[in-house]
């Protein structure tokens, strides 16, 4: 049986227990965590002998905070925060590309960290700040980052950019003048298919350099 330590690395900010989060537990070889009944009706929950909430497996209301703002969404627990920006909560910036924490088009910010959104349960974000894509750039005109995409002509569809500016705004946040080598290591979390590094790097850099780049 799993120790309440690593337990307790499973749960949400409420306490809660996600299926995920629910599984691991139970596969390390928790036969009392084992006990706790999942085929119950929508929005129920239980509780495991430890006390520990078990949310789902129907929809659950949960908050997100999105962009500053508190929302009230109903997911299951099985559902990402990808899916449920995009779809109940209509923050479409986010892209769905490979849906398996490889490509970066799905990334947006958690509590300051950049983070794939395909590979986070909604659930589990709960209490965490969440910023995307429309949140970091919503002066576009003003944006210094935005300004110096376009004057690289650093992109050249729609999926991959919002990853690439969430990744970027990251790196210039915690690296305000980077070099040429940190810009390059700072995006290499995210994939343009068709081969727009340079433009974007140098962006980047001219975003840092108040656009002069
Ligand atoms: S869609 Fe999330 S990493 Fe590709
Ligand atoms: S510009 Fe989007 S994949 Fe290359």
């Amino acid at each position: 049986m799993s120790s309440p330590k690593e337990q307790d690395k499973h749960k949400g900010s409420k306490g809660e227990v996600s299926r995920r989060g629910f599984l691991e537990v139970t596969s390390a070889g928790g036969a009392a965590a084992a006990t706790v009944v999942l085929d119950q009706p929508a929005g129920a929950q239980s509780r495991t002998q430890a006390g520990a909430r078990i949310a789902g497996p129907g929809p659950v209301a949960i908050t997100l905070n999105v962009n500053g703002k508190m929302l009230k969404v109903s997911v299951e627990p099985r559902e990402t925060l990808l899916d449920t920006l995009r779809g109940p909560l209509d923050h479409t910036g986010a892209k769905r590309v490979c849906d398996r924490g490889t490509c970066g088009a799905c990334t947006v910010m958690m509590d300051g960290k950049s983070v794939y959104s395909c590979t986070v349960l909604a659930i589990d974000a709960q209490g965490s700040k969440i910023e995307t894509v429309e949140g970091l750039t919503a002066d576009l005109k003003n944006d210094a980052l935005v300004n110096a995409f376009v004057e690289h002509d650093a992109q050249q569809c729609g999926y991959c950019t919002p990853g690439f500016m969430v990744a970027a705004k990251m790196l210039l946040k915690e690296t305000p003048k980077p070099t040429y080598a940190e810009v390059k290591a700072g995006l290499s979390g995210n994939l343009c298919r068709c081969g727009t590094y340079v433009g974007l790097r140098n962006a980047v850099l001219g975003a840092a350099q108040g656009g002069r780049a």
